[in-house]
Order: structure tokens, then sequence, then C-alpha cells
């Protein structure tokens, strides 16, 4: 089958069809399940450790990802966090420097309590990455395209590099989805989403995914995850199955429409620089070009002052001053402010995240409708 059909059926585990002739999974809203005996279970005994709907979800997701197991958690710092829990006392992991504010926070301030070395790099540069890795280093955990400076690092590259040290690459695939970018299938060995963005897509649900390669490692999260509790609920996995229905279609018009946006900021006296890997002079396009299906719908620009910043978060209207990305509706984002007020200044300037930079997450409107709205922005 088609990536597009696995997309829209999923993988309806439970064969609810054959029972109901249900078309869509139902909201299982129990949290524990009746033992048909001693020493006997239908699959299910207590939802903290699985629920119908979700093990729809996460089979549906394993399909579609190449993945062994695929397994859901409240959201996408959930996941991170519990992805972060496979490492002990005197481990290092190695990560990208530009990636989300959140995840940057989680592993200097609650994953470092656990005695693990964090080392932060722009990944991009596969040669500096190898001069960091020492017998301690057991995984690299990158982002790419990164949040929010769409720095491009060669999954293919980095898994082999990894896996010349002894070391898990582990690749943070929510900007692009599996639908433009399949680390999996190049060799990563886990690949973590923000569902909340693309794979839901409605900017109405949290979610967090992790989709393991093997399975020890789906064995070691899946332990993790029923002692922990962060589970994506029987209700939000339902709104994330539906979700996920449509992603192929969303990401190709999201792809095109921040294609076009992109050009028309590029053309704007106000708008300093833009960055978006699908650009043929940004430094990530080839690799990008190679190892994904598509650019994506993230876009940062900067424009020529604080004061154009805050004329464009109070002039948008089509387009909403809100966090987050990955929606049908387009949101405009400011970096500095939000998702990375808790990254140090310092680091924030050195990377390009100065309080000039914008960060859009182009939604599924008609493009000249947002076109117009920027335009309005900027004027
Ligand atoms: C790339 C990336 N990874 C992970 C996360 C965390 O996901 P969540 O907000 O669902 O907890 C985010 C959130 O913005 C993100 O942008």
């Amino acid at each position: 089958m088609k990536l597009e059909t696995e997309i829209v059926h999923g993988k309806n585990a439970l064969s609810f069809e054959e029972k109901t002739g249900a078309v869509c999974v139902p909201i299982y809203q129990s949290a524990t399940f009746k033992h048909i005996g001693l020493n006997q279970s239908t699959g299910f005994d207590y939802s903290r450790l699985s629920n119908p709907t979700r093990t729809v979800l996460e089979e549906s997701l394993a399909q579609i990802m190449s993945a062994h197991d695929a397994l859901c958690y409240s959201s996408g710092m959930a996941a991170v966090a519990q992805v972060a829990e496979l490492f002990k006392q005197g481990d290092k992991i190695i990560t990208s420097e530009d990636m989300y504010g959140g995840i940057i926070r989680l592993l200097r301030n609650i994953t470092a309590k656990n005695g693990v070395e964090i080392v932060s790099i722009d990944t991009a540069d596969l040669k500096a990455v190898e001069k960091l890795i020492d017998k301690n280093t057991k995984a690299l955990l990158i982002e790419t395209p990164t949040n929010p400076m769409m720095r491009v690092t060669d999954i293919a590259a980095a898994a082999t590099l990894a896996h010349k040290h002894g070391a898990l690459l582990i690749v943070d695939n929510t900007f692009l989805s599996p639908y433009f970018q399949r680390p999996l299938e190049l060799g990563a060995d886990i690949e973590i989403h923000s569902g909340t963005k693309y794979l839901a897509g409605h900017n109405d649900t949290l979610a967090g995914v992790v989709a393991v390669n093997s399975q020890d490692l789906s064995d070691k999260l899946r332990f993790i995850y029923k002692t922990v509790g962060a589970c994506l609920s029987p209700f939000d996995s339902f709104l994330t199955l539906r979700g996920l229905k449509t992603l192929h279609i969303r990401m190709d018009r999201i792809n095109e429409n921040a294609g076009k946006i992109t050009e028309f900021l590029r053309g704007q006296k106000k708008v300093t620089k833009v960055y978006y890997p699908g650009l043929k002079d940004h430094d990530g396009y080839a690799v990008s070009k190679k190892q994904a299906s598509g650019f994506g719908g993230m876009i940062s620009f900067e424009v020529d002052s604080e004061d154009t910043v805050k004329h464009v978060l109070e002039t948008v209207k089509v387009i909403s001053f809100a966090e987050s990305l990955g929606g049908v509706e387009s949101l405009i984002t400011y970096p500095a402010v939000q998702t990375h007020a808790d990254v140090p200044k310092d680091e924030r300037d050195a990377r390009g995240i100065n309080t000039c930079l914008l960060r859009l997450s182009v939604g599924i409107e008609n493009v000249k409708d947002l076109i117009d709205d920027l335009t309005n922005a900027l004027a």
C-alpha cells in the first residue's frame, strides 16, 4: 500500500470494522478493563499501559513511520523526557545547539540532574560533532531542520557516525513529519515528534510520539511508559488519529504555500533575511533535497527593527500571533520572547535568534490571503 493510503486508513489493529462496521475507531473512555479469568487478559488491563484507541493510533503511526513500535505521550515534551530516561549517570548526549527551547530547558535542567552530560553543537557540521564524541557518548540528538534557524543535518551521515561510536541517533522530526522526511529509513534509531504539530494538525490537541527501530528500545521505553504514566488520553488519541488522516494533503498544501510566501518575503524591503531550507542559497538546501521530499511549512525571517516586529505581530489578522506550529491555521511566533525565552541571551544571539527574528508556521489557507495579510503587516 502507498503511504497516502496508509495515512488515511491507519492500521485497524483491533478489527473494529469486522465486529461493528465502524469506519473510525471509537474513543475507549475506560481507565480499566475486566479480566476474563485469572492470568487472562483481553490484551488491555489498565489505560496507563495501553488503551484500544491509543493502540490503533500507535500501530498506525508505526506503520506510517516504518517503525518497529510507536508510543504516544501526553505531549511532545513528555515524549522527549521519557527518551532522556534511557540514559544514566556518566552518559553523554550530543545535541543540535539550535533546537526547540523547551527541549534545551528539559535537558539542561532535568536530564542533567541524572548526571547525564549534555553537549550542544551545530550538528550540520558532523566533523565538529565527531570531535566531541568520546567513550561516554551514548546518543546524538538532532533536530532537522532546526527550530527556529532551519539548520539542516544529514540524517544518514549522522546515523553512520553515531553507530560507528556505538551511540544512538535520535531525530526530532516534528518540522517535516514522516510524510516529507523518514529518519528511521535513513538509519535513525529513534524518531520523536511533537504530535501537537503536523501529525494531529489542527491546533487542538497536545500529543507526543516516539517511534523506534528495535524491540530492545521498545521494551525499555514501554517500561518507562507504564511506570511514569505520561500517556496520551483516549480522547486525544482519537483527535490525533482523526487529524492524521489528512497529513499528506495538509503537508502538500503547506509546502506549496510556504514556497510562495518565502519568495514574497524575499522581495519585502523590511525583511532583511529569510531562513527556509527550500531556498537554493540556504546552507542545507542540497542535504534537504536529498533526504526530504518537501521543505515544509516553517519559515523564519528577520525584519529591520523591533518596531516592525511589534507592528507585524499586532497587525496580522488571518495569521494568528501565537505559539506552536504545524496546524491548519497559520501562526506567527516571536522566538526570542516565546519559544526560546529560556535559552540564555548570549546563546540566542550567537545562533541568530535576535529580537528582530520572527517564525512563521504556514497553514493551509488560500496563499493570496496570507500574502495580503503579510503585505499589510509589513507596510
Ligand atoms: C521541534 C519540537 N519538538 C518538540 C516540541 C515539544 O512538543 P509539545 O509542545 O507537544 O510538548 C516542540 C514544541 O514546540 C517542537 O517545536
